[in-house]
């Protein structure tokens, strides 16, 4: 079954969001998924309702509980920095090689869809020798790269696929999911990305309404699964 790592160009970019939309998609076309949030920072038990692995958990149509959220999400993090800072502030580290291990068997045992959801853009340090990057590689699974629709999100993109494809990474597809202020109409910007990004199809997610988290762009990404 297919696995797909989901990164990023940065931080609160639209990892979480365009992943929860995919796993609504995918069940509504009665195709199984998992998720997983393995590294989490910002993360305390007040804040566990509006969490990455509860919003995931609630778009699997799974129960929201202190459980549920270790098991898919175990390395959580209070401060809201990089993993390895946040991990720092804990006298805690991450460890790589259990991250990736943890990652691997997830995924074979889902028997199903698999997203991982990564933490932060594509090389935030996870540690002090090892970035996002390193985990990605690791696993050697293609990758849905989510950008913004925010000014200077083209050049941040470009570079980021640059890297990617460098590691030997394939990128599935770039998803531009519109930022709250965007210099241009969603259209161009994904057009201005699709000129440089070869084969990788590039989808753009407009910026919805509160409370609305289905839009036919997810339909259109998974397709590419
Ligand atoms: N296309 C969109 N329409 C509406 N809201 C969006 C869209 N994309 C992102 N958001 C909102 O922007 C905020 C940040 O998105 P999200 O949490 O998915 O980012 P992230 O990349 O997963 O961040 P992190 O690095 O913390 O995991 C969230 O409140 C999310 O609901
Ligand atoms: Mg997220």
């Amino acid at each position: 079954m297919p696995a797909y790592f989901v990164t990023s160009t940065g931080t609160d970019i639209g990892k979480t969001f365009v992943t929860a939309g995919l796993i609504r998609t995918l069940r509504a076309t009665r195709r199984p998924v998992a998720a997983f949030k393995p590294v989490v920072s910002g993360y305390d038990s007040s804040v566990a309702a509006t969490s990455d692995p509860a919003v995931l958990l609630r778009a699997l149509g799974r129960r929201v509980t202190a459980e549920a959220i270790a098991a898919i999400a175990p390395w959580r993090f209070r401060a809201p920095l990089a993993p390895d800072l946040a991990a720092a502030r804990e006298a805690r580290a991450i460890d790589f090689d259990a991250l990736v291990a943890f990652s691997r068997e997830m995924i074979a045992i889902a028997g199903t869809t698999v997203f991982i959801e990564g933490v932060g853009g594509i090389m935030v340090p996870l540690d002090d020798e090892r970035t996002v990057l390193d985990w990605m590689t690791a696993l050697g699974i293609p990758l849905l790269l989510v950008v913004g629709g925010y000014l200077g999100t083209i050049s941040h993109t470009l570079t980021a696929l640059d890297v990617l494809r460098r590691r030997g990474l394939r990128v599935v597809a770039i998803v531009v999911s519109e930022s709250e202020r965007n210099p241009v109409e969603l259209h161009e910007t994904v057009a201005s990305i699709a000129r440089f990004s070869g084969e990788t199809a590039v989808i753009g997610v407009p910026r919805l309404p509160p409370g609305i988290d289905t839009h036919p762009a997810f339909d259109r990404i998974a397709a590419l699964l």
